[in-house]
């Protein structure tokens, strides 16, 4: 797959997102604009109900805003149809949440192999492909345990190896180690950290500190308003903002 010339890989601006509950308006997210420049690895932080996965939900076109301007990949989504999000998704974009989300009567193989069966460009070989991807998560000796026979970290890393299979140019993770004990935890960081030293985005929710200083920028949200916004690395060339 062929990547877009380099530019921000998400920007937005002024994005809203409000939910109407019969009388009550909740505004999730308020005026958040930012830019998120190739490679780079951010957490987002904030106290429960600030917003966190209403904004990575936006981010990963899970979700359509309310108001404002979001581009991922260089394409502006806020008036794409559903089929055209499906596809950005499937192209660029890899999921992974809390729960791990894996179907629970398939194979650690067949889990990862999923995503291939939806794309546009058809793979060879997506048996090959999927069991490359679960080595490269140090599963390889786990191809056909189900779910259910495999730790919470195993299961972490299935669903990374399904987030990973398409080779998208953003890993979006919703509180990927709220289910881990802190050993696993490490390994699913060291994990992540790997993938991001090889070039792949990163937005990593989290309201535990020391998941959120493995990211080299840290976003902090409070009643869905972006209020800090810190680099811990400088970001070579691509820094204007
Ligand atoms: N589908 C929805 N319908 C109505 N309100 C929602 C919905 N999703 C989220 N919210 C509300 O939006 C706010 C932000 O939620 P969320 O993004 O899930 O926060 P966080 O992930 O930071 O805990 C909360 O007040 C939440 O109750
Ligand atoms: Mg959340």
């Amino acid at each position: 797959m062929t990547i877009p010339a380099a530019g921000p890989v998400i920007a937005c601006r002024n994005l809203c997102k409000t939910y109407w509950l019969g009388d009550l308006v909740v505004h999730a997210l308020r005026d958040v604009t930012l830019t998120i420049a190739s490679g780079e690895y951010v957490a987002v932080s904030g106290a429960s109900g600030s917003g966190k996965s209403t904004l990575l939900n936006l981010l990963g076109a899970l979700d359509t805003p309310t108001s404002g301007a979001l581009s991922i990949a260089d394409t502006n989504v806020t008036a794409m149809t559903t089929e055209a999000l499906a596809e950005l998704r499937n192209r660029f974009i890899g999921f992974v949440f809390q729960q791990f989300n894996l179907l629970p009567r398939a194979t650690a193989l067949d889990n990862v192999k999923l995503p291939l069966l939806y794309a546009r460009n058809r793979i060879a070989d997506p048996d090959g492909v999927a069991a490359e991807q679960l080595a490269a998560v140090g599963l390889a000796d786990r191809a056909h345990h189900l779910p259910s026979q495999l730790s919470g970290g195993q299961q972490q890393r299935v669903a990374i190896a399904r987030a990973l299979v398409n080779n998208p140019r953003i890993v979006l993770a919703d509180e990927p180690t709220g289910q881990l004990d802190s050993g696993t935890t490490r390994e699913l960081l060291a994990l992540l950290r790997h993938l991001n030293e090889r070039g792949l985005t990163i937005v990593l929710v989290t309201h535990e500190h020391d998941v959120a200083a493995e990211a080299t920028r840290r976003l902090q949200f409070v009643d869905g308003r972006l209020v800090s916004d810190e680099r811990t690395e400088p970001l070579g060339a691509e820094a204007p903002r």
